[in-house]
């Protein structure tokens, strides 16, 4: 049996529901990584694509693990028990610890160079170098093992902070205060980059879609960025919506979190791309496009001394609002299934992700030799986790809700029990049980290369 404490600690405002699940799906999957995307990805028809994605299969996903997590008031495991018990679903609650652990892992890793990097911006560790020069910098940043490792483990430990302060008074005391702010952040970014001279090149790029671009990948690469980027698959939603009052409406919840989401992913982009447009940078430099060619920018800039910092500092707290919803699947998962009090359960947590955190550091330097399937740790993390676990533990989570639960305790969850009118249900059943699954299916299926179109 689950070990649940006799009070479960739970969010006690709609606001905090919101910033906090909105938190962990704005993250660097918002600002680091779909800008990049969409630039390698011919941009506004990659927009079209993503978009159609978060809204057919990533709301319904998101919206599944709402009625999981809300219905069994569980961690990930615990869920899947108390839902199915004397089955094996309790699998899929596994493989979310799983994938938790390979995602707090890299993503830490990458989310201490947002320090190194506000760092820099404050001592002015950029001024007067050329593109080159700071390319080169990032390289030896990343190159060497330990400012990286560094910041990696100050990383870990605000995380870290927040979780054991607790559900209530730690996540969404903090996601209530971060989110706004980071909100402002980008608003202030905004309205710098798209009154620069030149701006509009990235304006038309981001939005005037040219189908030519799209290709199998593209498509892929769609699926897996709406996936991380709505923190979906792998069970923190599930987890997160475990602390929502009963009176919480699922579906609206997930509306809003998705359309801010992908809000904050737009303006990221409309932060980014007039500013790459208007300083002659091409827009597919990959994944060094933030840490790389926006020093470059910030330096060209009026006020860019400014600019950098308040970027380096809101790419740092979205990563931030991200690590926690990651940490407490596991925190979560310690506390109520090996009966640990939470602070030991963070301790613990804290210092086994370090393990394969310290691993993901190093990728880029003294580990860089070590290969596994062709991939360092790092990119093995990344990869298998985001294009992998993520998906499949998607279809799983919809299957689940589709055929496992059925339409009566659906009906329950996202009526609050006939309280309120949620004329949608037929068309999620529909989404949930079919067409999800399939579209999830076909798209993995042509990404690994087992079928071809
Ligand atoms: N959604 C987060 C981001 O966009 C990353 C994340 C993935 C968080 C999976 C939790 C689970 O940065």
């Amino acid at each position: 049996m689950s070990g649940v404490p006799k009070k479960r600690d739970s969010f006690a405002s709609k606001f905090g529901v919101i910033a906090a699940t909105a938190g962990s799906a704005i993250g660097l999957g918002n600002i680091w990584r779909f800008p990049y995307v969409a630039g390698e990805n011919g941009g506004g028809a990659f927009l079209i694509i993503y978009l159609s994605f978060v809204l057919l299969i990533g709301i319904p996903v998101m919206t599944s693990e709402f009625i999981i997590g809300r219905k069994s008031r569980r961690n990930v495991f615990g869920a899947f028990r108390k839902l199915a018990p004397g089955s094996y679903w309790y699998l899929i609650g596994l493989m979310g610890v799983v994938a938790a652990f390979m995602i707090l892992a890299f993503y830490t890793a990458v989310a201490g160079w947002t320090l190194e990097y506000t760092y820099q911006s404050v001592v002015n560790g950029f001024e007067k170098l050329s593109s080159h020069e700071l390319s080169g910098m990032y390289e030896s940043f990343i190159g060497s093992p330990w400012k990286p490792l560094f910041w990696f483990f100050v990383f870990m430990l605000l995380t870290s902070l927040i979780i054991i302060a607790g559900v209530q008074r730690g996540i969404e005391k903090y996601s209530k205060i971060l989110m706004p702010f980071l909100f402002v952040l980008l608003l202030i970014l905004v309205v710098r980059s798209i009154t620069l001279p030149g701006a509009k090149g990235g304006i038309v790029f981001l939005f005037k879609p040219d189908f030519s671009k799209i290709t199998t990948s593209t498509i892929l690469e769609a699926l897996g960025q709406a996936f991380f980027s709505l923190s979906i698959g792998m069970g923190t939603l599930i987890t997160y919506s475990s602390y929502f009052r009963k009176k919480e409406k699922l579906g609206s919840v997930a509306v809003s979190v998705a359309a801010a989401d992908t809000f904050i992913a737009i303006l990221a982009g409309i932060a980014i791309f007039p500013a790459v447009f208007a300083f002659n940078i091409e827009p597919n430099s990959g994944e060094g496009l933030v840490y790389i060619t926006l020093p470059g920018i910030f330096q060209q800039m009026y006020g860019g001394y400014f600019f950098s910092i308040i970027f380096f500092v809101l790419l740092g707290v979205a990563a931030l609002t991200s690590t926690t919803s990651v940490m407490e699947v596991i925190v979560a998962f310690f506390v109520e299934e090996f009966y640990l009090s939470r602070k030991a359960a963070t301790l613990l947590t804290t210092l086994s992700v370090s393990i394969l955190g310290v691993m993901c550091v190093l990728s880029t330097s003294t580990m860089a030799d070590v290969k596994l399937f062709d991939f360092t740790i790092f990119g093995l993390m990344n990869f298998t986790s985001a294009n992998i676990l993520l998906p499949l533990g998607g279809f799983s989570i919809v299957i689940f809700v589709g055929w496992r639960m059925g339409r009566k305790k659906v009906y329950e969850e996202l009526t609050n029990k006939g309280k309120l009118k949620a004329g949608y249900i037929p068309m999620f059943m529909f989404i949930v049980k079919f067409l999800a699954p399939l579209g999830i299916t076909f798209i993995f299926l042509q990404g690994v290369g087992l079928i071809k179109l």
